[in-house]
């Protein structure tokens, strides 16, 4: 009889130990998100300390201001701090540069390869404007056209900085990644 009972308690502060460390492990994935989520929060805080790129046009060289703002998704972010664009390789977002590519007419112009009808092909590793061999360069010249009938955004008298108006900063880096699986260089060299 005395033993039964013991053997009771004995399996009742089991569980018991095991629901506590259970609770004990839950609390710790918490904190581990709780610290990866504060993660994509580290590039704005950088970029407005003043870690941003400096952005210049394709016609002239000269400063190109495009609002921080604009940069919203950590990829963006991560462009903004780095000049590095990070979807080169990620399959998915070149799944969706391709389809923005489509989107905003680039196609129309530049194929649907991008290896060039009415306008040149993007492929490289030569490139009329030798800058848009790095992917800061073609971000700036995608964003801010050139004086030669690539019109900003690939769209013609657009203003580059509405950001209602077009592609935005995440999709130019996706339509950069699409453009760069064509061609030998990834443009974060
Ligand atoms: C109306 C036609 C047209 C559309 C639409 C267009 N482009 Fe262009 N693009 C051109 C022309 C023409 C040039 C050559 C410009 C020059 O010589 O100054 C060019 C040049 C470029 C260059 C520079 C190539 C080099 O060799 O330096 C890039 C990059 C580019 N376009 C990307 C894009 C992307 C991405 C889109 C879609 C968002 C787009 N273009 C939409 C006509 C177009």
């Amino acid at each position: 009889m005395k033993l039964t009972r013991l053997c009771v308690t004995f399996k009742l502060s089991v569980i018991l130990a095991l629901m506590l460390s259970a609770l004990v492990a839950c609390n710790k994935t918490d904190t581990g998100s709780n610290a990866a989520s504060t993660n994509p929060d580290a590039a704005p805080a950088a970029a407005s300390a003043g870690k941003a790129v400096g952005f210049v046009d394709t016609q002239e060289s000269k400063p190109l201001v495009i609002d921080v703002a604009l940069f919203d998704t950590p990829a963006a972010k991560e462009f903004l701090a780095t000049g590095k664009n990070p979807y080169i390789g990620n399959e998915e977002a070149v799944a969706q540069g391709h389809k923005i590519f489509g989107m905003y007419s680039c196609t129309q112009c530049h194929g649907p390869e991008a290896k060039g009808q009415v306008g040149p092909g993007l492929v490289g590793p030569t490139f009329k404007y030798p800058k848009n061999a790095t992917n800061k360069g073609m971000f700036e010249t995608i964003w801010h056209g050139t004086n030669g009938g690539m019109g900003a955004k690939g769209k013609g008298l657009m203003d580059p900085t509405d950001p209602s108006n077009g592609i935005t900063p995440d999709e130019t880096l996706k339509v950069i990644a699409w453009i760069r699986t064509h061609g030998d260089i990834t443009g974060n060299e």
